[in-house]
């Protein structure tokens, strides 16, 4: 049977930059820069992208494209068969995990949506709002039917295959959502008092730079660009041998970045204005924002507009993760397109139920002294994305062949441009990026 793929450049492009621009952008961006001194945090964390991420995620690429295959048949078969594989497992199970947990935070956005609607940010004082959320997050059910309802979405898309649900929801979605978030970013920035939170963006402050920031700079990049995660890979294996990778790769990152910088201007200017506290953490989106909506004036529509972008970011992200379990399920254990995408469902609804119930019900439950969800948060996004990208990496610059590398990143010697940049490439893939990722993870921990 002839493998699905992205009918178009743009289409593929739509879905790479649909998978980096998600809650990572909308979400924790803004917050992680409000807790690590703002434009310093910026800075190091653009040169991450450029210097570490970015030959990163063309060594994914590289791996996906080369193989045609899903991630885990990928490393078996460029390794020709050896325990290369079992990195190849773990970006497979790893997303699965993610998935599970991403859904949770979806189907909170699927929640204050609805709220929106029925104008429930109305509150004179922001423990109302606090309140409301905390009351939300440790009941029982709703968030169970918000994650059910943000996962069955997921799989919907991804059922319908790459060109006909992962590229068509991508090429009408992404448009969408940057006209948004621009849209509440120039609205953000006519507030009186939103000067402070530019500032506050752009003014570096480096003494608040240390080992924990710089690991949390890194540690946000790789998110944010979803890498180590095998979805890079999986999407990769769907582009046409044709393109270009150093082109759809910078591209990506540099539309993430923007997504990003742009989400900081929509969110800190408008946090200023209301003179509120820009370092609330995760609470920022769910609590410090309701807040300002229901101050501002047309706060009911910014809050429609706001949740719209972040559930349609989210479901982008969601749908990438998905993808590559189903990729998997496909083609190593020949199920329909229709059984991988109902088994993962289950897996990862039961997952997602269980970190849901970690705000409520289960929240005594403690794995490694952490609730449910920040377990599964930790152990997924901080140490096994860190170490797949890692492996990746050294797969690429120290057991793959160079003259194959050159070969799929230049086409063949085809592209000029490629060809001038592969010494650079090849340099950054070889050694800087590994010891760089090993000495910032390191360093992070130990401080
Ligand atoms: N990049 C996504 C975000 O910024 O929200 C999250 C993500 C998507 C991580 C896909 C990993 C992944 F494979």
């Amino acid at each position: 049977m002839r493998r699905d793929s992205f009918g178009s450049r743009f289409g593929a492009l739509v879905a790479l930059a649909g998978s980096a621009v998600g809650l990572g952008n909308l979400w924790r961006f803004p917050y992680l820069v409000g807790e690590n001194g703002g434009a310093a945090f910026i800075i190091i964390y653009i040169v991450f992208v450029f210097l570490i991420c970015l030959p990163i995620f063309i060594s994914e690429f590289i791996v996906g494209r080369r193989s045609q295959k899903n991630a885990f048949a990928a490393f078996r078969d460029l390794s020709g068969g050896s325990g290369w594989r079992w990195v190849g497992l773990m970006t497979v199970i790893v997303p699965v995990v993610v998935t599970s947990y991403y859904s949770v935070i979806g189907g909170w956005a699927v929640e204050y949506l609805f709220k929106s609607f029925t104008f429930s940010f109305t509150a004179e004082a922001q423990s109302v709002i606090d309140t409301m959320f905390s009351d939300f997050t440790s009941s029982p059910w709703r968030p169970l039917i918000c994650h059910t309802a943000f996962l069955c979405v997921t799989a919907l898309i991804v059922v319908m295959g790459i060109k006909g649900g992962i590229e068509k929801f991508s090429k009408i979605m992404m448009p969408l959502l940057f006209v948004i978030v621009m849209a509440i970013a120039v609205y953000s920035l006519t507030l009186s008092g939103s000067h402070k939170g530019v500032e506050y963006l752009f003014r570096p402050d480096f003494s608040k730079i240390d080992a924990k920031s710089c690991a949390a700079a890194l540690g946000q990049a790789f998110f944010s660009l979803s890498l180590g995660f095998g979805t890079i890979m999986t999407y990769a294996s769907y582009v046409d041998k044709k393109e270009n990778i150093m082109f759809q790769s910078t591209a990506t990152a540099v539309s993430d970045l923007m997504f990003a910088l742009i989400a900081g201007i929509a969110v800190m200017p408008a946090v200023f204005a209301f003179g509120l506290d820009p370092q609330s953490g995760p609470g920022l989106v769910f609590e410090t924002l309701p807040y300002v909506f229901s101050q501002m004036p047309a706060g009911g529509l910014v809050a429609i507009l706001f949740f719209i972008a972040l559930l349609v970011a989210a479901i982008t992200s969601s749908i990438s993760m998905f993808e590559v379990g189903v990729a998997y399920l496909i083609e190593e254990k020949k199920m329909s397109r229709i059984a991988a995408c109902s088994v993962l469902l289950a897996v990862c609804w039961s997952v997602g139920a269980l970190c849901s119930l970690s705000f409520g019900p289960l929240s005594n439950v403690r794995l490694a002294g952490m609730n449910i969800f920040d377990f599964f948060d930790n152990l997924s996004s901080n140490i096994l994305m860190t170490l797949g990208s890692l492996l990746t990496v050294l797969f690429v610059g120290w057991r793959l062949k160079k003259t194959e590398i050159y070969d799929e990143f230049t086409n063949g010697g085809t592209i000029s441009a490629n060809v001038r940049i592969f010494g650079i490439l090849w340099f950054l893939i070889r050694y800087v990026a590994p010891v760089a990722v090993a000495v910032v993870f390191l360093s992070g921990i130990i401080a």
